[in-house]
């Protein structure tokens, strides 16, 4: 046929050599995806059974990244979300019906909290918060419709590190799914599964990312069932990833062992410099005895990462803890964590029952990969704004 330059400009005769190999990742981006013929049009969003069918279920690069996570955490199936909260929500909305309960620890990451409390009450979900070190007693918060435990380990902020196999083994003689926020551990610090944990999520935003330019969350599963209610979730919530997010990621996964090695033992020696100082009451690094379920950290995991918390002794106003902060010249201050700069945030998280009193008292670090000693430096002049 004889094509007008206009149509040639949609469909080309145009060659190229063919047989191109290179070390880097092909980034597929597409919404359409092309099938065969007519009778071959399929709306499935199983791509592994039934081959490509629209770019909402992923492209190439989609899948390759979310089968590179599943090999890293000994998973059967995995399923990216457009972020580590909306991996959350997918679990969430995937896995829990009007009438259900669910526990949630009181160290969870802030917004799967405001999720359960904001959104999911509106659809008839309970939620109970418990203690992240209550271990086996957890068994006496489950009730008759209790259907997921969330675990996170450590918890945010406060860094309390939970006793998994604990919290599995009662959940499961209750028939209780257990879902576990593994970012922290970058899914290879930690093997949630080993643990008999049924449900993992990881913000990759994070670690997997590990330079703080994508936002990507992943959720892992050993059961065909969960996927199953998973992957039907995906599909009608819309929770469409981007390829070139992905490409990003499928970069980062290949520094992350020397990224996490490097962080892990500056974050140590800052942690443990960080004890030695009078203006300090505790040290939360999972890595060290002062950490609530230090313990268990040692028993389950593989390494440490770079995110802690520090909690000064009772003095300090609220006003010198952000002055310590805005202080600090190479720690940046903003959200997210797992990359290359290091970051300090102040929190206040009050004083509530059960809880524990840190109140104002407590800095989040990120370590990023600057050299440990000029970060000590840094947080050595920094502390004087205590005085
Ligand atoms: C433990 C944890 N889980 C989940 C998330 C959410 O990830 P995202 O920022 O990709 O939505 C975060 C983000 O800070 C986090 O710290």
């Amino acid at each position: 046929m004889t094509k007008n330059w206009k149509t040639k400009l949609i469909h080309s005769d145009a060659k190229i050599p063919e047989g191109y190999r290179s070390l880097a990742t092909p980034t597929f981006r597409g919404s359409t995806t092309l099938f065969p013929s007519a009778a071959g049009v399929n709306d499935t969003w199983d791509q592994h059974r039934v081959g490509y069918t629209y770019g909402l279920y992923g492209t190439p690069t989609v899948l390759e990244l979310a089968a590179r996570v599943c090999e890293l955490e000994s998973g059967t199936h995995t399923i990216l979300a457009p972020g580590g909260q909306s991996a959350i929500s997918l679990i969430n909305l995937a896995l829990l019906q009007s009438g259900d309960h669910m526990l949630l620890p009181a160290s969870a990451y802030y917004p799967n909290r405001k999720l359960a409390t904001r959104l999911l009450t509106r659809f008839g979900v309970a939620t109970d918060f418990y203690d992240p070190c209550i271990g086996p007693d957890v068994a006496s918060l489950i009730q008759e419709n209790t259907r997921l435990i969330w675990c996170e380990s450590p918890g945010s902020i406060t860094m309390e590190v939970q006793d998994l196999p604990a919290i599995v083994d009662a959940a499961h003689r209750r028939n209780v799914r257990v879902v576990l926020d593994n970012t922290w551990s970058a899914g290879v610090l930690l093997d949630a599964f080993a643990h008999g944990v049924d449900v993992t999520m990881q913000a990759l935003t994070k670690y997997i990312g590990g330079h703080s330019d994508l936002l990507l969350g992943s959720v892992t599963v050993r059961d065909d069932a969960l996927y199953q209610r998973l992957g039907a979730a995906q599909q009608v919530l819309g929770c469409a990833v981007s390829p070139d997010d992905c490409g990003l990621a499928l970069r980062g996964l290949k520094t992350l062992a020397v990224r996490l090695s490097a962080i892990e033992s500056s974050a140590l020696a800052i942690a443990k410099w960080l004890s030695t100082r009078p203006e300090i009451e505790r040290v939360l690094h999972p890595a060290l005895e002062s950490c609530p379920g230090h313990e268990f950290w040692k028993r389950d995991f593989l390494g440490s990462s770079g995110v802690f918390s520090i909690v000064f002794k009772p003095g300090p106003t609220q006003q010198q803890v952000y002055a310590f902060v805005d202080a600090l010249d190479l720690f940046e201050v903003g959200y997210s964590w797992g990359g290359v700069t290091s970051l300090a945030v102040a929190y206040n998280i009050g004083h509530h029952p059960g809880r524990p009193p840190y109140d104002h008292r407590i800095v989040r670090l990120n370590i990023g990969l600057e050299a440990t000693s000029d970060l000590i430096a840094d947080l050595e002049q920094a502390l004087k704004q205590l005085l």
